[in-house]
């Protein structure tokens, strides 16, 4: 891939990975990264320590000479750049890459509206200004597969999105997000991409942070729970970080096909996994790595039985049973992720999706290996 491209979110998990895959490529365009922070320095220090967690392996010197560090925010007015550098990077970049997202589960509404609504729409006012400089040729939007939803059973790639319910404001200002992309689709030629849960990367297990699948797996192995809020046969779509950054960045450098389409970067229906197998094998696992542990058997709790996950005798701490509470839409789910276009696009590629169980060893030795993300906090 050639060309100039302006990427948001670099300093996550899905966007540093991805920024790390595209400088490894043999050709790597220039990239320009909106960063958050006070200057150039700051963003730098920001963006090297997310490089060198995810991807140790990156040489960050020769990295560098590819990166301009531009600091900004997406919620401000031209993402909180100038005048003067918001046309010129218009009328520089070819690509956008929009990655950034308040991605807490349980944001207050105005947040998650401010930043993935009007953030993305901020993005997408600096594609149009690309357009019309003429350069622009791709754009990918990162989207959710949850974008979904409490629909359950098959959700396909074509879902056109109707209204629908929610489990909380993440999912439902990124739903906004996303219809405001496909409504702007006819005008800008753009991809978009709904990973499923993102999980550590299969080789290594790096993840820059440990929420979501990680938090009631946080709980178990402090042996803090022993009953969940779910059902044992609910299913969980789960996908490695460095599949989720292959599989956009092979796509994205694709064909044209893909431009006007939505691609799930997930596990699919043969590789999500049971909640149970998951939670079993954890328990599994703490209990051989921690000895010294007292981690219960977990029991599942239905949520119709009048919330007995609530309890004090059932979790140990009000606290944790409140969180644990916002994640039973999750654990009681029967989502099937469709992925024939994903299929079709890497078909050749040799990129395709592990099944959870053949890396989740891994994911949690590195999250006992840097105490869940707080070692990487202490190295920074
Ligand atoms: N991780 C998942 O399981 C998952 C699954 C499905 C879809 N996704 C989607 O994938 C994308 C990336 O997710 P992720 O896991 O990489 O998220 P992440 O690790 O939480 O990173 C979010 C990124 O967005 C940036 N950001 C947030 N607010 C911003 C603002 N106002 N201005 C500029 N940048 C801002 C953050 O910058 P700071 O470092 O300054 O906070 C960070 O770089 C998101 O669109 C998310 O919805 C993620």
């Amino acid at each position: 891939m050639t060309g100039t491209f302006f990427i948001t979110g670099a300093t996550g998990n899905i966007g540093g990975k991805l920024v790390a895959r595209i400088l490894k490529a043999d050709k790597s365009p220039r990239l320009i990264l909106l960063v958050r922070a006070d200057s150039s320095a700051g963003a730098q220090q920001r963006l090297s320590r997310v490089l060198r967690t995810l991807s140790p392996d990156l040489d960050l010197s020769a990295a560098k000479e590819k990166i301009t560090l531009v600091c900004g925010d997406i919620t401000r007015p031209r993402m909180g750049l100038t005048e003067t550098d918001w046309t010129r990077l218009a009328s520089e970049v070819t690509h956008v890459v929009h990655s950034a997202a308040a991605t807490k589960f349980f944001l207050p509404v105005e947040t998650a509206r401010e930043v993935n609504l009007e953030g993305t729409r901020n993005v997408m006012d600096f594609a149009f200004q690309a357009a019309n400089k003429g350069k622009l040729e791709r754009i990918a939007h990162i989207s959710t597969a949850y974008v979904c939803g409490n629909e359950d059973g098959m959700i396909y790639e074509d879902d056109t999105l109707p209204a629908r319910t929610f489990t909380n404001n993440y999912e439902s200002s990124k739903w906004q997000a996303e219809c405001l992309v496909r409504r702007i689709m006819p005008e800008l030629p753009v991809m978009i991409f709904r990973p499923s849960i993102v999980a550590g990367d299969s080789l290594t297990g790096r993840i820059l942070s440990f929420n979501g699948l990680y938090t009631p797996l946080k709980f178990i192995h402090r042996g803090a729970v022993d009953v969940l809020p779910g059902i044992p046969d609910a299913l969980l779509d789960v996908v490695p970080l460095d599949y989720a950054s292959d599989a956009i960045h092979y796509i994205f450098a694709g064909s044209d096909d893909g431009l006007g389409k939505t691609f799930h970067i997930v596990a699919g229906k043969d590789k999500s996994a049971r909640v149970d197998a998951i939670v079993a094998r954890a328990v599994r696992y703490f209990r051989e790595s921690s000895p010294a542990r007292t981690i219960p058997p977990i029991r599942f709790v239905r949520p119709c039985n009048n919330g007995e996950a609530n309890q004090s005798a059932g979790m140990k701490a009000g606290r944790i049973s409140s969180i644990l509470r916002q994640f039973e839409p999750y654990l009681t789910a029967k989502k099937i992720f469709d992925d024939v276009n994903t299929a079709h696009a890497l078909q050749g590629s040799g990129i395709s999706a592990p099944g959870l169980f053949s890396y989740f060893r891994t994911i949690l030795a590195y999250s006992l290996e840097t105490d869940w993300g707080r070692q990487i906090k202490d190295a920074a």
